[in-house]
């Protein structure tokens, strides 16, 4: 279905706000055109500026992840991206500069987030009520550190009979994440903030995590801090959500743990996020590409549409991003338009369409 709220011809006063946006792939176009339909429900000016990134981008210059498409994202500074499929153990890409200068990343969502420089991945994930059952309560938000760890890229084969890869941790990139949870923390009320970390068996590598985190900790005496081995961690989410508030974890405890917490708040189809960066700023959910259930309509867009209101709180449109969000939780709340994950039978557009009605109506 084409969107109806064409801002760009009709814009509701205001400056024309441009967002770039990178469709992905398996069921990223279907849960990115509901997401766009449901922001443009908000009545702000807004532009989206196409990004091509994979298929598209190797039709048009031949690279998944050329130049041109990261020059397009640092130029535009706020985007937001569907899914992108990454092939199981080929998954590896090497970006080209503009200089000549080479880099290789695990994986083309890794070669995002480093080529642009983004270093925390907030996701902040919500027990809905008549959906979430005992989690009903869980406000929990994780602060995935995404320049490192074992998600580096420095891993090698030696023959066909090991490989062997570099857990790397460094102070600058514990700090900065820690510093933003402890500012979010700070700005959004918040009073816990826990490091989910294995320092009893990584002693170096988690280790320094846990060190730099609790010194960190010390400049902000108001808020609360603790600390949890990452195995208990997922026990402790499970058993006592009301436990957690912040969770800071490091790249690969923290893409665990946000599948764990979506989990738990009842379809990975809940959970938002966003990739923060100091110049970029690229909003996305937490779950993959859905290969299982692309080109169906049936995929439930609203984490997409959550990151999408994330993108708007973190421009400033505090108002518009409320709306959205109370809007997706309202609908999902009263049960009657669910996709097929959460026990409906909605499409993804007619559950865009429920949310799109309720943003309206909040607007009147
Ligand atoms: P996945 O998160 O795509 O799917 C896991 C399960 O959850 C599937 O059964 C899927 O149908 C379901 N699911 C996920 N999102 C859903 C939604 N919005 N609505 C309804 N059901 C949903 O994880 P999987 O299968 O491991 O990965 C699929 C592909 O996505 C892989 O190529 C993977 O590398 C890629 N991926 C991409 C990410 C990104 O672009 N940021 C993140 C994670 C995985």
């Amino acid at each position: 279905m084409n969107s109806k709220h064409t801002t760009l011809d009709t814009p509701v006063g205001g400056t024309t706000m441009k967002f770039g946006v990178i469709r992905g792939n398996g069921i990223g176009p279907e849960i990115v055109e509901a997401t766009k339909y449901v922001l443009e429900a908000t009545g702000l000016a807004i532009e989206w500026v196409h990004i091509p990134v994979a298929e598209e981008a190797v039709k048009e210059y031949g690279h998944p992840l050329p130049q041109e498409s990261i020059n397009a994202l640092k130029e535009v500074k706020v985007a937001f991206k569907g899914p992108l499929i990454v092939d199981k153990m080929r998954g590896r890409i090497t970006c080209v500069h503009d200089d000549g200068s080479e880099d290789t990343y695990p994986s083309i969502n890794n070669a995002i987030r480093r080529e642009l420089k983004l270093f925390v991945c907030p996701r902040p994930i919500r027990g809905v009520l008549n959906i979430s059952g005992k989690y009903e309560n869980l406000d929990v938000t994780i602060m995935r550190e995404i320049t490192e760890d074992v998600y580096s890229g420095l891993e090698h084969k030696i023959g066909d009979v090991a490989a062997e890869g570099i857990k790397l941790t460094t102070r600058e990139a514990v700090e900065r994440v820690t510093r933003y949870s402890f500012d979010f923390a700070r700005k959004n009320g918040r009073k816990l903030v826990t490091c989910a970390h294995k320092a009893n068996a990584l002693s170096f590598t988690d280790g320094l995590f846990l060190k730099c985190f609790r010194e960190v900790a010390k400049e902000y005496p108001e808020i609360e801090s603790n600390d949890y081995m990452i195995d208990a961690t997922c026990y402790s989410l499970v058993k006592f959500p009301e436990k957690f508030d912040i969770i800071v974890a490091s790249n690969q405890y923290g893409d665990i743990l946000s599948d764990l917490a979506a989990g738990l708040a009842g379809s990975l189809g809940l959970a938002p996020g966003g990739n923060i960066g100091e110049h970029a700023s690229v909003f996305e959910a937490s779950h993959g590409a859905a290969d299982d259930i692309a080109g169906l309509g049936i995929a439930n867009p609203a984490a997409l549409i959550l990151s999408g209101a994330l993108m708007l709180r973190h421009i400033g449109n505090t108002v518009e991003a409320t709306k959205v969000e109370e809007s997706t939780r309202n609908v999902l709340s009263r049960g009657k338009v669910l996709t097929p994950d959460l026990g409906g039978t909605a499409t993804t557009m007619e559950f865009a369409e429920a949310i799109t009605k309720e943003v309206e109506a909040y607007s009147r």
